[in-house]
């Protein structure tokens, strides 16, 4: 089983990429590594044989063809984003960029190659979201899979487009796709200013 995963020198993709590794999965780590990427959090995996280490960015579409081609990945976890909400609201542009241009890109990449494969069932391509993207609780409630969207700030407005483009690849192309809407992740390598 070969896993690419995107945004592994990141704080959740990092934990990932970690425990995949040690068990013993093949790991390809796609990664930009932007300000809030953090290559030490892998330190305890990256003289492993099962591990690999790519620089790139996931706006850049030719280098992501060239790296489906080379490492043939069973499954894609897309983690890659810009992801703190206090930055989106001082600079946007980036999280459109990455975000939605970007989930866009590695969409068409693994849609491609997916193709080109076959299209084998088993393939997936799982996109990590938020919670976020449907809005904000008080003290009480929760949130479904079917509660409305209702983004707030630029950073979760464009987990929400991403997560539409996701959708409508699979509607569309067929292409075999989890989406997860995770909360507040914590713990060890967290970014010092999250
Ligand atoms: N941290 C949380 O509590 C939380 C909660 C819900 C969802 N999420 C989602 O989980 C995912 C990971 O979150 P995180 O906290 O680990 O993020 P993070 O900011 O710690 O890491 C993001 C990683 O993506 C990389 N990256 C950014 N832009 C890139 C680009 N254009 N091309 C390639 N790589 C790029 C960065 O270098 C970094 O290593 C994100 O998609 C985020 O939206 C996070």
């Amino acid at each position: 089983m070969k896993l690419l995963v995107t945004g592994g020198a990141g704080f959740i993709g990092s934990a990932v990429v970690r425990q995949a590794v040690h068990e013993g999965l093949e790991v390809v780590n796609l990664d930009a590594l932007t300000y809030a990427a953090c290559l030490e959090n892998l330190s305890s995996v990256d003289a492993m044989p099962n591990y690999t280490f790519v620089q790139a960015d996931i706006r850049d579409r030719a280098a992501l063809d060239r790296v489906m081609a080379e490492h043939a990945p069973d499954a894609i976890m897309h983690l890659a984003a810009e992801s703190h909400v206090d930055r989106s609201i001082d600079g946007p542009a980036d999280f459109i960029e990455t975000n939605v241009t970007g989930t866009f890109n590695l969409l068409e990449a693994a849609r491609s190659y997916w193709e080109a494969q076959g299209r084998p069932e088993r393939f997936r391509f799982h996109h990590i979201s938020t919670d976020e993207v449907y809005g904000s609780l008080g003290k009480t409630g929760m949130f479904t899979e079917d509660t409305a969207y209702d983004p707030r700030s630029p950073y979760s407005a464009s987990k929400a487009s991403s997560d539409h483009l996701v959708r409508a690849w699979n509607e569309t192309y067929g292409l075999p796709v989890l989406l997860t809407n995770c909360s507040n992740n914590y713990g060890p390598f967290h970014f010092p200013k999250s």
